[in-house]
Parts: structure tokens; C-alpha cells; sequence
């Protein structure tokens, strides 16, 4: 562990010491770009600069309690529960530690993605070097896990769009993938006469099949598939939501759709899906399987969910952020509300709990904001010991003290934080220690 002492970095604090450090996962310098201990040789390609290298390593999808890691756990959650081995373990491994750099193979030519597709821009990406690029999403790696032998799996990471930066829209964000391949017997079940049941044809490409598919096959991958993505759907927005289903093109996917649900009366496009395109499996060295393919972004769903307005506050380092999605189940609903761009004025309060009489944190809270008001951003219990000799509890509870619309004085802080001890000591019978 790295132990930084406050003092080598004068005014500065813990949360951005925290993140100057992170900045050493990648950066550029010459020629040279190195990427999460990987090194490349620059050239006329190289367009990433410091400052978006400086986003790679905080790995926002993996910070307990992020807003983006709750939902990555619910999503991750349905599709354990969706599907099962025989023995009852979930069958989808999860892949959410994957090098963020993929060559341009992965990100276009293992998706079937032509040479002069639009989407391969120099102005649309981040590249490392003509070979290699920063993902522009997870689908980069399904081809990869595929030929490793997995057949269902999620991908979730982080990718790389160059963009331009408003309230919806930031060069990084958050994808999970999903990918399902599927066996005769899997997708038909087991039959006396499985003579009459085939994934494969040799047809013609129509608008609902590709032509190596059979089209019974084709429909029942993508009864499975929106039955699987609707239940995820309303899991997370509700069993009333309204969805559509809207047909969309991919080149790693046909058909393909996109799904959509009505949130405060507007349309709203939560993920892209398909069938994959068998030529992917057969390059993968998949024979006999036929696969389905889905992604979704993180930032998308969790600003829809927790009502986040603005796609830059995933990377906020301010405890007034980070704060309202302290929880451990991720199923807590929450609605977010916004934080004040004024400074908090933080201050501690300790006390003993009452002996013989029951005490609960939570009347403390309560107590605390209905002295304190809207001056009262955060409280949180921040150490708990026993004496052992008085046998004696105390508490102590950090308060932030922060106004929407203005900047707060210490005196009326301290006049606040007055208030809440002498109330807690004559409301509660606890013994104020010491406060500052
Ligand atoms: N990769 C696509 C995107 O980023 C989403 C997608 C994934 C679509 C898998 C179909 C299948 O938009």
C-alpha cells in the first residue's frame, strides 16, 4: 500500500493526491506512450494526449459504490440469475479487467467492420499508433474470448470516443457486453428426433436471418435474447416501463435491434443488439454454435436510473457525489440530487452513547437534519470504540456542512453545530466529548 503524507503536497487533498497518482497508468512522452505497464512507438496515427490518458486506471466500473459499478452489478446480476449450469452456478463469466489498448483487428476487422467504415476516423478515435487504438467499445474483445473457449460472458470497461464534451457526451465512458453461443441442444433442448432440428442452411440473407442460419433457429436466438434483455429492462426501470424494440444495423450483427424505453415521456435508447454474425464465430473456430451479442452503456443507464444530469459527474472525486451511492446492495434506489458548487465546511462531533438506554445512529441523522436544515449535506459515522474499563460506546459522526446557493460562514456553521450537540445531549442523553 502507498501510504502519501498530506504534507509533502501542500493544500492538497487526499482525493486528489489520490488521482495525481493514477495519472502515472499511461502517458506520452515523445515517441513513446505507455499504457497500464505496456509500452508503444508512437506515429502519424498517434492522437491520444495526457489528459485523456489520464482517465485510464481510475477504472470507475470498479470503485466500490460508484454509481457505475452498481449498475454493472445488477446487470451482472440478471444474467446469473437468467442462466444457470445444471448444477446452479451462473454460466457468464465476467471479463472486467481487460487492457483498454486492442489492435485494430480487434476493434474492426474481427467485427467485420469494412476497411473505409466511417467509424474507423482518425477524428472518431483515439490511437495509440496505426496498429493499436484505445477500445471505442467492449465488442473489441468478443472475437478474443471466443477463440479462448468462452461461450458466455459479459465484458464491461471502459472505451474511448473522441467527442465532443457536453452534458451527455465525454470521450470515456463505461460499456458492458454481453455474448451467449448457443449449441443445437441448448437452443432446441433434447428431442427423440433431433434429425429434424438444425442451426444451420445454406439459404438466402433475408431481413430476419442470415443465410448459414436456419430461420427457426434465428427466431428462437432472438425470442431468447429480448426476452433476456426485456427482463433486464423492467428489472432495473420498473415492470410498468414502456419499451419498443427498434430495428438497427451493426456489421457484427444480423439482424440487429436497438432497445428503447420511455422514461418521463421521452424515447430513450438503452443498448444495441443482434445476432452475431457467424462469419465472427467461424473465425473464432466456432463450428457448431450460433451466438447472440448485446451492449450497453453504463453512464446511459445509471444517469437514467439515479436521474444523474450530467455524464461529468461520474468522475467527480467530491464526497457530495460519491456519498449518495454509499450503499452495498445495489438495488437501493436512489435519486440523485445535485451538489453544491460552493466549499463544504466539515466538522466532527464525538459523544458518549447513553449507558442503559438504547441509541440508534439513525435518530442522530435524523436529529442532525432537522437542526441543521439545508445546511447539512453529508453525516457519517466515522470511528465507534468501546472503553474498556468505562464500558462506555462513543461515536463519532462527521458532518458537511455545504449550501446549495451560497457560501457558508464558520461562525454559522459552528452556531449550527452548537445546536445539533446540545440537542443530541438533551434529546438523546449523550455525553459530548469534544467537537471542533
Ligand atoms: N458495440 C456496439 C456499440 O458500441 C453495441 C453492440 C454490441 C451492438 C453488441 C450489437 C451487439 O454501439
Amino acid at each position: 500500500m502507498v501510504v502519501v503524507c498530506p504534507r509533502i503536497l501542500p493544500g492538497c487533498r487526499l482525493s486528489q493526491i489520490t488521482r495525481l497518482l493514477s495519472t502515472k497508468a499511461a502517458s506520452v512522452n515523445g515517441t513513446k506512450v505507455e499504457v497500464l505497464g505496456r509500452e508503444y512507438t508512437g506515429d502519424h496515427m498517434t492522437n491520444v494526449t495526457p489528459h485523456l490518458l489520464s482517465h485510464i486506471g481510475r477504472d470507475l466500473h470498479l470503485q466500490p459504490h460508484h454509481p457505475l459499478r452498481h449498475v454493472a452489478q445488477r446487470v451482472t446480476q440478471h444474467m446469473y440469475r437468467q442462466y444457470l449450469s445444471p448444477r446452479g452456478n451462473p454460466l457468464f463469466s465476467v471479463h472486467s479487467q481487460l487492457h483498454p489498448v486492442v489492435t485494430t483487428h480487434q476493434n474492426f476487422d474481427s467485427l467485420l467492420i469494412p476497411k473505409d467504415h466511417v467509424s474507423r476516423k482518425k477524428s472518431d478515435n483515439f490511437y495509440i499508433n496505426e496498429t493499436h487504438l484505445l477500445r471505442a467499445h467492449t465488442s473489441a474483445h468478443q472475437s478474443e474470448l471466443i477463440s479462448m473457449g468462452f461461450d458466455n460472458f459479459l465484458v464491461i470497461g471502459d472505451v474511448y470516443r473522441r467527442d465532443d464534451i457536453d452534458a451527455s457526451h465525454y470521450p470515456v465512458f463505461h460499456q458492458l457486453e454481453g455474448v451467449r453461443l448457443c449449441t443445437l441442444k441448448e437452443l432446441y433442448g433434447t428431442h427423440q428426433n433431433m434429425d429434424a432440428y438444425h442451426l444451420f442452411e445454406n439459404g438466402e440473407r433475408t431481413e430476419d436471418h442470415q443465410g448459414v442460419h436456419s430461420a427457426e433457429a434465428a427466431r428462437r436466438m432472438e425470442a431468447e435474447l429480448k426476452g433476456c434483455l426485456l427482463g433486464l429492462a423492467t428489472s432495473l426501470f420498473g415492470q410498468d416501463t414502456e419499451v419498443r424494440w427498434v430495428d438497427a444495423y451493426f456489421p457484427f450483427t444480423h439482424p440487429s435491434w436497438e432497445l428503447e424505453v420511455q422514461i418521463n415521456g421521452e424515447w430513450v435508447e438503452l443498448l444495441g443488439c443482434g445476432i452475431m454474425e457467424q462469419e465472427i464465430l467461424a473465425n473464432a473456430g466456432v463450428q457448431d454454435k450460433i451466438g447472440w451479442a448485446f451492449g450497453l452503456g453504463l453512464e446511459r443507464w445509471a444517469m437514467k436510473l439515479y436521474g444523474i444530469p450530467d455524464i461529468r459527474l461520474f468522475w467527480s472525486t467530491d464526497s457530495g457525489f460519491l456519498s449518495q451511492f454509499r450503499f452495498d446492495d445495489p438495488a437501493t434506489p436512489v435519486t440523485y440530487k445535485a451538489v453544491s458548487k460552493y466549499n463544504p465546511c466539515i466538522n466532527d462531533i464525538s459523544f458518549w452513547l447513553p449507558k442503559d438506554q438504547q441509541y440508534e445512529s439513525a435518530d442522530f441523522y435524523d436529529l442532525v437534519r432537522s437542526v441543521g436544515g439545508s445546511l447539512v449535506e453529508q453525516v457519517n459515522l466515522v470511528d465507534s470504540f468501546t472503553h474498556p474499563k468505562k464500558q462506555l460506546t462513543s461515536h463519532c459522526y462527521r458532518i458537511v456542512y455545504r449550501h446549495m446557493e451560497r457560501v457558508l460562514t464558520q461562525e454559522e456553521v459552528n452556531d449550527v453545530h452548537r445546536k445539533i450537540e446540545q440537542e443530541a445531549a438533551s434529546s438523546l442523553q449523550v455525553s459530548i466529548r469534544c467537537s471542533e
